[in-house]
């Protein structure tokens, strides 16, 4: 699997020495929130920037915004590769939401939250070029893996195949070496991980661990 570590654990007093132990992942997961989707404020823009201006590693944005499609092209001028945002948040401009994404040159992913069925994404499938399951609600991070999701994960993935499609499924949330083997299992792609990789005494081990879980 691919691995996306996310930010929000990170050490902002020492943001860019973190992010230089993570030089090994495969993306970097920006998590945006602005305290109305979800009841917490995470970082904006000069953060993005930022980071941005120090890592070639693919930036990887889930917005947990309202309006989400307020956003796109900023993100795309700070060189962001993948953007997802909720479904939930985006009801039914989702499918506009997704073709600015792309006429920006982004890779547009739609997130949902544990309690939204997935089969409100097949719609998508063919569409949308990931998904972004959470195993957490979203809103903060170091939260417990909710173990649904390895069925909801294998559900659409068995979908997307026999659609005959490839779209890459991603999971967000409590995500560690004790659940990553039966993530890849379900048919996960990209895990993302913010506590296990920052609190861990080596951030470049633990995303090995999770990319050969
Ligand atoms: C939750 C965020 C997640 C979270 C992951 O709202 O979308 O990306 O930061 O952090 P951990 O791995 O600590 O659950
Ligand atoms: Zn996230």
């Amino acid at each position: 699997m691919k691995v996306s570590p996310s930010i929000l654990a990170a050490d902002y007093l020492n943001l860019g020495k973190d992010i230089k132990a993570i030089e090994s992942a495969d993306y970097i997961h920006l998590d945006v929130m602005d305290g109305s989707f979800v009841p917490n404020i995470s970082f904006g823009f000069p953060v993005i920037d930022a980071v941005s201006a120090v890592t070639r590693v693919p930036l990887d944005a889930h917005l947990m915004v309202v309006h989400p499609e307020r956003w796109f092209e900023r993100l795309s001028k700070d060189g962001v590769d993948m953007v997802s945002f909720h479904l939930e948040a985006a009801g039914r401009s989702t499918g506009k939401c997704i073709d600015l994404i792309h006429s920006l040159g982004m890779k547009a992913g739609i997130a949902i939250n544990p309690d939204v069925p997935v089969s409100r994404l097949f719609k998508y499938i063919g569409k949308a070029d990931f998904f972004l399951v959470m195993s957490v609600f979203a809103g903060f991070g170091g939260q417990k893996f909710i173990y649904e999701t390895l069925d909801r994960v294998a559900e659409l993935r068995s979908e997307i195949a026999r659609r005959g499609f490839e779209t890459l499924i991603e999971v967000d949330g409590g995500v560690s070496t004790s659940n990553a083997a039966a993530l890849r299992e379900s048919g996960t792609d990209i895990v993302v991980a913010g506590s296990s990789v920052f609190k861990s005494d080596s951030p470049a081990e633990a995303i090995d661990a999770l990319r050969q879980a």
